[in-house]
């Protein structure tokens, strides 16, 4: 039902289980900052501590065993290894830490998908301008070139950046990621911009210096819902459907695999809105300049992170205001049939997947894809028992292997979000991801598989799914 060597994958963040946020060398990163802020993160609650798989990583590998995964993929803090940002002051003891981490990983089987980037800006580059500084490029560049030297004798898979669509809609325009900027209209695009440049940057040092001895793939990770019009029937739904897809996947993606620029429906979109509100300040979106290293064709692999869909019509934009929303001009809404999923925005539609799925492989002449991060999330009462999540995943992997066997699609691997409960960002631990539970109270952080967590293992072990 699956091909033989698909990749069956649990996910996690540095940020989201680490702990040990001024261990062993670490300098502060951006969510270090953020989470002193009051008010900034449900019930002010932080990272501190987390998981504290910094020190209990033995634990971690113990849940990836039993879960008999074939991948684990996770991420590396930035400024654990360089504390200021800058290859000039190399942590050691961060070093010691990820090499633990993948050699046990890699004495188990498990191949380890390290993403470079997944939200933990070091606090010293946030200084100096951080994502909307175009220096930031060449520093990303040099960071990753670290890891490629340091890790990449046994790291085969690599991702970039993980989301740039929510470090820069998030953490610029909306402020409820760090670094919590509130600048809406031009922040994000730039930030946006930047993160595209600064990963072209890293996949071409790699194809050009370690690609050849080390053998791996680089990408980076995409999140976007699956979009459709709420009126099939209607055509200004339908263009604002483009609309949504173009400012949600295809910001990203039409620079990579496309066209090298980003989507024309986007730009006309944004120069259009300047246009009637008279701003002024030049291009919102910036252009990629001939002199750098193109970003077109950096990725040989798609990574998507799906976790939604949405119905989409015309309007519903803020009204005369600068900002991503109005400059997009689509509303959507979800369909009453859909059942929610813990947090308000998370609507459980696993055909979606395959639907998006397909629609990558027509539009991105069919690429390997990976799909990187999925899941359900639980909030209030715990329940260890999570039927619901085990439907999911079951009805979920169900749509996936239609994907591959019905649709053609070259899905090579799958990575549930996410291994364990963890610190989910602004909602802080009230929302809960794990195939593990992670008790936050006992003094001890107990990881307890979910019934969700059996099934998961069950479809690994059996490499298929009972009808
Ligand atoms: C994604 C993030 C991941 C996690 C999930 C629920 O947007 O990449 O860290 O928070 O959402």
């Amino acid at each position: 039902m699956f091909p033989r060597d698909f990749a069956w994958g649990a996910a996690t963040a540095a940020y989201q289980i680490e702990g040990g946020w001024q261990a062993g060398g670490k300098g502060p990163s951006i969510w270090d900052t953020f989470c002193l802020e009051k008010g900034r993160v449900f019930g002010d609650q932080n990272g501190d501590v987390a998981c504290n798989s910094y020190e209990l990583w033995e634990k971690d590998l113990e849940c990836i065993r039993q879960l008999g995964l074939t991948h684990y993929r996770f991420s590396l803090s930035w400024s654990r290894l360089l504390p200021d940002g800058t290859t000039q002051h190399v942590n050691q003891k961060g070093v010691q830490y990820y090499n633990k981490v993948i050699n046990d990983l890699v004495a188990c089987n498990v191949s380890p998908m390290v993403t470079l980037y997944h939200f933990d800006l070091p606090q010293a580059l946030q200084d100096q301008g951080g994502w909307k500084s175009p220096s930031i490029a060449n520093l990303f560049d040099s960071y990753a070139k670290f890891c490629f030297q340091t890790f990449g004798d046994r790291v085969k898979l690599w991702i970039t950046i993980n989301e740039p669509y929510v470090c820069a809609k998030l953490g610029h325009e909306d402020g409820i990621h760090a670094p919590g900027l509130k600048e809406p209209g031009t922040a994000a695009y730039l930030v946006g911009h930047n993160m595209l440049r600064a990963h072209a940057m890293a996949w071409h040092s790699y194809n050009h210096d370690y690609r050849k001895e080390q053998k791996g793939w680089v990408s980076l990770a995409v999140n976007s819902d699956w979009a459709e019009p709420l009126n099939t029937h209607c055509k200004e739904d339908v263009a604002a459907t483009e609309r949504y897809l173009a400012f949600t996947l295809g910001w990203f993606t039409w620079p990579v695999f496309v066209t090298g620029d980003y989507p024309e429906i986007m730009r006309s979109a944004i120069e259009a809105q300047s246009k009637k509100l008279g701003f002024n300040g030049g291009p919102r979106l910036p252009s990629f300049s001939k002199d750098e290293p193109t970003v077109l064709g950096t990725a040989d692999f798609f990574a998507l992170n799906y976790y939604t869909s949405r119905k989409v019509k015309k309007g519903e934009s803020c009204g005369n205001i600068l900002c991503m929303k109005s400059d997009r001009d689509a509303g959507d809404v979800l369909d009453p049939s859909w059942p929610i999923c813990g947090v308000s925005w998370l609507a459980v539609v696993p055909d979606g997947l395959r639907k998006l799925l397909k629609y990558i492989k027509e539009t991105f002449d069919n690429p390997a894809v990976y799909i990187t991060e999925n899941g359900f999330s639980q909030v209030g009462t715990l329940q260890i028992e999570d039927d619901q999540r085990s439907k999911f995943y079951k009805d979920t992997l169900l749509e996936v292997a239609k994907a591959i066997q019905e649709d053609e699609v070259n899905v090579c691997g799958y990575f549930a979000w996410s291994l364990m409960d963890n610190f989910e960002w602004s909602d802080g631990y009230s929302v809960r991801f794990g195939l593990y539970h992670v008790d936050f109270n006992d003094g001890k952080l107990s990881r307890t598989m979910y019934q969700s967590g059996r099934e998961y293992a069950k479809i690994i072990l059996k490499h298929k799914l009972d009808q």
